[in-house]
């Protein structure tokens, strides 16, 4: 899934949020919702999906439970999201998207598999954070193939930047860690700069970080590395 296109016509509006000033990393597009996404969302929304609200979020009362909880940023399909929490039982996970189709298809998983650790969060992630995620409270952060908004007047788009990333930091645990990947060589270049000029930021590696072995590959990124592209992840924690 990329935001490769410019949008045109009424979606360029969506780029821009008027009453935040501030400008979108996402694009609302109106995707295709299969049948079985249209279901899970009706009939499994109610359970593991949580209203976007300006309160802060009560983890304790949302999962039933209290344990390390991690939160990822534009899950795009959800893959990777339930395959990490199926990986790790004993932590709790939050998945944001703004795209529909994409929210039905993790409800659907988490059906399929049963993942009682796992909720999601149909909203602009930096509004999720902002409003809803208590200071100092998460033990990890995953954004994975964030849009790469490569043409350079699109560059200003790109979630990962200097105040987003502090933000990021206000939000995560002493000791939590900042998990990205991306395949566009430019944005790796700056994620890494960024987090790097963070001073609340400290790399677990020299530079890029060998890939995780929870984070598995997926079948987008396995197609590119086929054709030479390259993956970059990198992992911080918080100082
Ligand atoms: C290129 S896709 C990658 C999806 C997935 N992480 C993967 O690796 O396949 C980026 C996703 O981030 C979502 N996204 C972008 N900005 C967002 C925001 N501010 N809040 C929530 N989701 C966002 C987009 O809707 C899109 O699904």
């Amino acid at each position: 899934m990329s935001s490769e296109t410019p949008p045109k016509g009424p979606a360029r509006s969506m780029l821009y949020d008027p009453t935040e000033h501030r400008i979108r990393s996402f694009v609302t597009r109106a995707g295709r919702l299969s049948t079985a996404q249209e279901r899970a969302l009706a009939e499994l929304g109610p359970q593991y999906a949580i209203e976007y609200t300006k309160a802060p979020l009560d983890y304790a009362q949302a999962f039933g439970r209290t344990a390390p909880v991690i939160l990822e940023i534009g899950f795009g399909m959800g893959q990777t999201t339930a395959h990490i929490a199926k990986l790790m039982p004993e932590k709790d996970f939050i998945g944001v998207e703004v795209h529909t189709p994409g929210v039905g298809s993790l409800l659907k998983l988490i059906g399929e598999e049963g993942l009682s650790n796992l909720r999601v969060i149909q909203h602009d992630a930096v509004e999720v954070l902002n409003n809803m995620i208590p200071d100092g409270s998460l033990a990890g952060l995953h954004i994975y193939f964030p849009d790469p908004w490569h043409k350079a007047r699109h560059n200003k788009r790109r979630l990962i930047q200097a105040p987003f990333v502090k933000l990021l930091v206000q939000k995560m645990a002493p000791g939590g860690y900042l998990h990205l990947a991306t395949d566009w060589e430019d944005y790796a270049v700056q994620m890494l700069e960024v987090l790097s000029a963070e001073e609340g930021l400290q790399n677990t590696a020299e530079g890029y970080a060998p890939q995780p072995a929870y984070r598995p590959l997926t079948k987008f990124e396995n197609r590119g590395l086929k054709l030479g592209h390259g993956v970059w992840d990198l992992v911080f924690t918080k100082k």
